[in-house]
């Protein structure tokens, strides 16, 4: 057998990077991960939870279908984790340990034009959860598109997840002004037919950065509503949630909607009802009448909901998996980006087989006896929708890739540190400085998509390897713009230079 795992060489790798987002002091998750003799109290949970991937939560099926960004331990994770705690949890050589991350509610993306504040708030979510909505004006005096969306909760132990509206009618600002306290309830949606969906966040995910020249229409004098979900037992905690919104400076810009490509009309064996203590499966499908790019699919139920699995039948041609879940958490719905944009061909159909589990064996059945169930808003109501982020496809889609790279590379963030190169434009090679210390260079398109990545590691005294790092060969890339972005290891630092090559 291999050597056992430790905690400063393999384990601390694992949670830092998968875990500790939610499990710090502060954070959504009830426990910190960040100190060893803190994970050590809790190993036969961590074991637990991770060999049977309750954690990291991600309800989609990764055999069904892989995403950007997506929250999946790697079997070989998953084995050291399992490995470390039977074998007595052995600390090893802590000089070799990872820099523990630090966690602020510092933006992600920087600069932004918009910023959309709730009133403080105190949840009352006692015994049941609470879904508060807050109407704020934007007073936009003309149509944007947004480039990137950021929620940042004002207190992420009770931020259980927001939903970000737009809506052009008062509606909602009527149903906050009804309500003495700060914000309304209202479980569905915003409680306006007007309003429309342009963000989803749930814990732990990133800022939405829509590709390089996209973005979602913010109508002129639109109000935002950001639903936020507090959960049963916050009751006397405060919360003032931020949402950053950054608008494109693009001449251009491809619009992308947000839409329930399957609803309600779509469903074929209708009419949408549930008798009590009854399980059943309802079948949606739609034909797409134009060729789109799908950026991301969200499935969206309420409690009662079971599972779902979305896919698309082009006119020829093999289906095409959107999204399987097997075990539907309320909690946890998010969107799912697809790494790639995908593309749905004029003529497909895009279809769903979704199950509702209306007895006693659903832990999350709201009514106990049973009640009929039929559509609706309302926490004991349900809804089969799927919302899709798309737009009309352009030749070259399929290879527009969307992942936080960027984003964890820095470059989005105000600490990265600018630089200028002095082959710009480039030919064919960039020439750095020798690095001081260990780094990793990365070379991304204007769309993230890496296309060159090298690390330097001082251990490695090879002539070849330092001026591999020195001299970069860019001979091979087409022309473009690009970034090139190091970061270094022990002191953190990223630096970021934009070029383009001839
Ligand atoms: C996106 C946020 C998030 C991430 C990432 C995450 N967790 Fe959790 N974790 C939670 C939340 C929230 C709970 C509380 C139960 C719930 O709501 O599902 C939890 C509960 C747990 C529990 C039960 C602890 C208790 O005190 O009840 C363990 C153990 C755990 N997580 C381990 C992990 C490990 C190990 C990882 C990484 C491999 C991880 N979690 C990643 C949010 C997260």
């Amino acid at each position: 057998m291999a050597q056992t795992p430790t905690w400063a060489e393999n384990i601390a790798p694992i949670l830092y990077a998968n875990c500790t987002k939610c499990h710090h002091n502060g954070g959504l998750g009830p426990s910190s991960f960040l100190d060893y003799l803190d994970v050590v109290a809790q190993k036969s949970s961590i074991r637990y939870n991770v060999e049977q991937k309750i954690m990291p939560p991600w309800p989609g099926d990764p055999s069904y279908r892989h995403y950007a960004d997506e929250r999946i331990l790697k079997a070989t994770e998953i084995d050291a984790i399992i490995n470390w705690v039977n074998n007595g949890t052995p600390e090893g050589d802590v000089s070799k340990a990872p820099k523990k991350p630090t966690y602020t509610s510092d933006s992600k993306i920087g600069a932004y034009d918009l910023k959309i504040t709730i009133p403080t708030y105190q949840s009352s979510a006692k015994s049941g959860d609470i879904y508060r909505c807050f109407s704020i004006p934007t007073n936009l005096p003309a149509n944007k598109f947004i480039s990137a969306v950021e929620i940042i909760p004002g207190n992420s132990e009770i931020v259980h997840h927001v939903l970000v509206y737009q809506d052009t009618t008062l509606n909602t600002d009527n149903l906050d002004k009804a309500d003495p306290l700060p914000g309304y309830t209202n479980f569905g949606g915003t409680g306006s037919a007007n309003s429309i969906l342009v963000a989803p966040y749930v814990p732990g995910s990133d800022p939405i950065i829509f590709p390089s020249g996209t973005g979602v229409k913010l109508f002129k004098n639109a109000r935002i509503i950001l639903q936020i979900h507090y959960p049963a037992g916050s009751d006397g905690q405060f919360d003032s949630t931020l949402c950053l919104i950054r608008f494109t400076s693009q001449p251009t810009v491809r619009e992308v909607f947000i839409a329930p490509l399957l609803h309600h009309g779509s469903i074929s064996n209708g009419p949408f009802a549930i008798a009590k203590d009854q399980i059943k499966t309802f079948y949606q499908s739609a034909t797409i009448p134009v060729d789109v790019s799908l950026l991301s699919v969200m499935p969206h139920m309420h409690l009662i909901g079971k599972s779902t699995k979305v896919f698309s039948k082009p006119p020829t041609g093999d289906t095409i998996p959107l999204i399987q879940i097997k075990d539907w958490d309320f909690h946890w719905q998010g969107q799912y980006r697809f790494q790639y944009l995908q593309k749905i061909s004029s003529g497909s159909k895009i279809q769903s087989i979704v199950t509702y589990d209306n007895t006693l064996n659903n832990p999350n059945n709201p009514n106990n006896p049973t009640k009929p169930i039929t559509l609706g808003e309302a926490t004991s109501s349900e809804m089969m929708l799927t919302f899709f982020y798309f737009m009309t496809y352009k030749t070259g889609d399929e290879k527009i890739l969307q992942d936080s790279s960027l984003i964890s590379a820095g470059i989005f963030s105000s600490k990265a540190i600018k630089f200028a190169i002095n082959q710009n434009p480039a030919h064919d090679q960039i020439n750095l400085g020798m690095p001081a210390e260990e780094a990793t260079l990365q070379i991304v398109d204007e769309q993230g998509k890496q296309v060159l990545s090298k690390s330097y590691d001082q251990q490695d005294t090879r002539i070849e390897k330092r001026l591999e790092l020195m001299f970069i060969n860019v001979s091979e890339l087409a022309s473009g713009g690009y970034f090139l972005i190091v970061s270094t290891k022990k002191e953190g630092k990223v630096f970021y230079s934009k070029f383009i090559k001839l």
